[in-house]
């Protein structure tokens, strides 16, 4: 399959690095395909409860991401998420929807089930792919991997401005702590730890603007003769 020889970029990391920001900006620039692996477990999530399927029944859970009907529409100011046929897109984002995800992530099952539906998404021109553990597991052949993160207080900040925007007043300390939580939960848990891959470039966005890691970025993509 011609597929499979098309060039990857992985952008890896913790929740509210950046992450989703950098490789859209990639995706952008390079007019590549865009895999967001968060969204993918997070709509696996918002189907077993449509089909009230318990993270305990691990049989009819792979049954579910296996037969999977998802689709991704590009359209002018965002992509647009559909569950069998029915638009998502907003519910996807829901603080509760990736509460809901990131019990379903650790299962081996799952994620097993969820590889070849990943790897689909590697079609010419290239593709940028987005999550945990795409430079690790799931692309571990990609021809550049990233790496980004940022402190967990830096990225409180930007939660705590985000739910301000929102109307919402949290504190910026139980933010710090909820983040370091989530943190122990990804990096030490037996299935897909969040770990950078050992090839991958590491950016801290903590210590630098958007732009400024997207040039960095983009130093790497022209370096390697991807742009
Ligand atoms: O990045 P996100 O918040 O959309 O991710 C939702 C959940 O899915 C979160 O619990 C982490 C998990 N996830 C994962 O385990 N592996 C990935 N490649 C992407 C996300």
């Amino acid at each position: 399959m011609t597929t499979t020889k098309a060039p990857v970029i992985t952008v890896d990391g913790p929740s509210g690095a950046g992450k989703g920001t950098l490789a859209g900006l990639l995706t952008q620039k390079l007019g590549w395909q865009f895999l967001d692996s968060g969204a993918l477990y997070r709509v696996v999530a918002l189907a077993a409860k449509k089909h009230q399927i318990t993270s305990d029944d691990i049989p009819a859970l792979v049954r579910m991401t296996t037969a999977l009907d998802v689709r991704f529409e590009h359209q002018a100011e965002r992509v647009a998420i559909f569950l069998e046929g029915d638009d998502i897109t907003d519910q996807v984002r829901l603080e509760t929807t990736g509460n809901l995800a990131s019990k379903i992530a650790p299962i081996q099952e799952v994620r097993t089930a969820l590889g070849q539906r990943q790897q689909s998404f590697r079609q010419a021109p290239g593709l940028v792919a987005d999550g945990r553990d795409m430079g690790t597991i799931v692309f571990p052949d990609a021809e550049l991997k990233f790496y980004l993160t940022a402190s967990a207080e830096e990225r409180a900040k930007r939660r705590f401005l985000q739910l301000k925007e929102q109307g919402l007043n949290v504190s910026i300390a139980r933010l710090t702590e909820e983040i370091q939580e989530r943190d122990a939960r990804d990096m030490e848990r037996k299935v897909a730890p969040l770990v950078p891959a050992s090839d991958a470039i590491l950016l801290d966005s903590s210590v630098m603007s958007v732009e400024a890691v997207f040039e960095k970025a983009m130093s790497y993509v022209k370096a390697r003769e991807l742009a």
